[in-house]
């Protein structure tokens, strides 16, 4: 047989040479997700294979090669495949890999309704240290995606996750003034409910990363003005909840919750702690994808997250987390922020809110955070060394 999907090895399906679209007399519908068993790639699978459709999970674990064993995401595919059964099947792909990624998606064809690219290297530090690799994976690796499925699937709606960074460190050049726990922007700013799509993306500091993804966001956008596909890039702000594999470099309010929870000593990089997020849960984030799947449009952009109803700085995270865990976080403060690193940002919903007035966010951060402490308890728990002193019970509550 000569269709073998070069470098994949697939974990489900008996045959990896049958595909869910060639079935004679079925009517399926798939959606191909990749970065499958990451944050938001896994909790898109859930809910798209509760809808019904069959899903193609690409996942080659590089988060794990990316940050280390404690950051690798195979917890979570196991947990998806358990979980999902016969509607989810995985690669072991790379999306570098162009000529498996056109193999995939030519066995499947129009039965792909739906692309969400949800995998990418997502360290500014990292993308430093491995440029080529970087921008591979974010941004050869979008067009390998975008370019298969105009051959293949070009009925298909492609769904990707951009990224707030590529607004670069513009926003640190708006009007912020130092509160006792957080900056904030003037009252009365036309950004003050939040940034909007209308902010430059060139003429800044991106980091190498920002740049990749910048890339990528405006390959997909072609795709949608250039050849009329019904492509979204969604710039998220921080990303959140209890499927992240938490690490230092990545995953900030899991990796909050799991170094309160585990004794970890937490490093906080300038700004004094008081550097501003909004945290969007995966939940909220992946019904926002199926609004935009059940009506497309073309060549979109929008800006997603916690927007005012769920944001949060380092030290207000530091002391909901605590509160919760009941534990006092041990940490570090080094006076130099990280390289570009956003001094606040909050991003505006009201462009995806005006297209689909249906979708509305439901976790604000507290909600998170328990969530995050409840379903990871048991695993980042069971994980601690032996012999390791308890965490520091905390005296005092009611600290946020
Ligand atoms: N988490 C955030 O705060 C945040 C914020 C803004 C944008 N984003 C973007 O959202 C997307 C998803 O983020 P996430 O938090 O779910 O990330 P994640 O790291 O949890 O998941 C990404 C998955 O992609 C996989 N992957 C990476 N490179 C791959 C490759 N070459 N081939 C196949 N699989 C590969 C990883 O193994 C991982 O499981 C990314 O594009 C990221 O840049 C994330």
């Amino acid at each position: 047989m000569s269709s073998q999907i070069a470098g994949a090895k697939e974990d489900h399906c008996p045959n990896p040479l049958r595909c869910v679209g060639d079935r004679p007399g079925l009517d399926v519908s798939i959606v191909v997700i990749t970065g499958s068993a990451g944050l938001v790639g896994s909790e898109a699978a859930v809910l798209f294979a509760s809808l019904g459709m069959d899903v193609v999970g690409i996942d080659n674990d590089m988060r794990g090669v990316i940050f280390g064993g404690e950051a690798s995401t195979s917890w979570n595919k196991a947990r998806l495949q358990s979980a999902l059964g016969a509607r989810y099947r995985h690669f072991d792909l790379d999306i570098r890999d162009r000529a498996g990624i056109q193999t995939l998606f030519k066995r499947h064809g129009r039965a792909v309704e739906l692309v969400i690219h949800a995998a990418a290297q997502p360290s500014h530090d990292w993308a430093a240290r491995e440029p080529f690799t970087d921008f591979d994976i974010n941004a050869v690796g979008t067009l390998n995606l975008l370019e298969a499925t105009r051959l293949h699937a070009p009925d298909a709606t492609f769904v990707f996750t951009s990224t707030n960074k590529v607004y670069g460190d513009l926003p640190n050049e708006l009007p912020l003034t130092e509160l006792d726990t957080r900056w904030e922007i003037e009252s009365g700013h036309p950004y003050d409910e939040g940034i909007t799509e209308d902010m430059p993306i060139d003429r800044s500091l991106h980091s190498l990363f920002g740049a990749s993804k910048v890339a990528a966001d405006v390959l997909v956008q072609e795709y949608g003005r250039y050849f009329g596909m019904a492509t979204a890039c969604f710039r998220g702000g921080t990303l959140t909840g209890p499927s992240h594999s938490a690490t230092e470099l990545h995953g900030f309010l899991a990796y909050v919750m799991r170094c309160t929870m585990t004794s970890t000593r937490y490093t906080v990089f300038g700004y004094r702690g008081k550097q501003v997020r909004d945290a969007i849960h995966s939940h909220d984030l992946v019904n926002a994808f199926h609004e935009f799947f059940a009506s497309p449009r073309v060549g979109e952009v929008y800006n997603i997250g916690g927007g005012r109803m769920s944001n949060v700085s380092v030290l207000e995270a530091i002391a909901i987390a605590e509160q919760i865990a009941g534990e006092e976080l041990a940490r570090t403060y080094v006076d130099e922020n990280r390289v570009g690193d956003h001094k606040w940002w909050i991003s505006s919903n009201a462009r995806f809110q005006a297209h689909y007035p249906g979708w509305s966010l439901t976790y604000d951060v507290p909600r998170i955070l328990q969530e995050i402490y409840e379903e990871n308890r048991d695993r980042w728990t069971a994980a601690i060394p032996q012999g390791r002193p308890p965490g520091n019970r905390r005296r005092t509550t009611g600290a946020h």
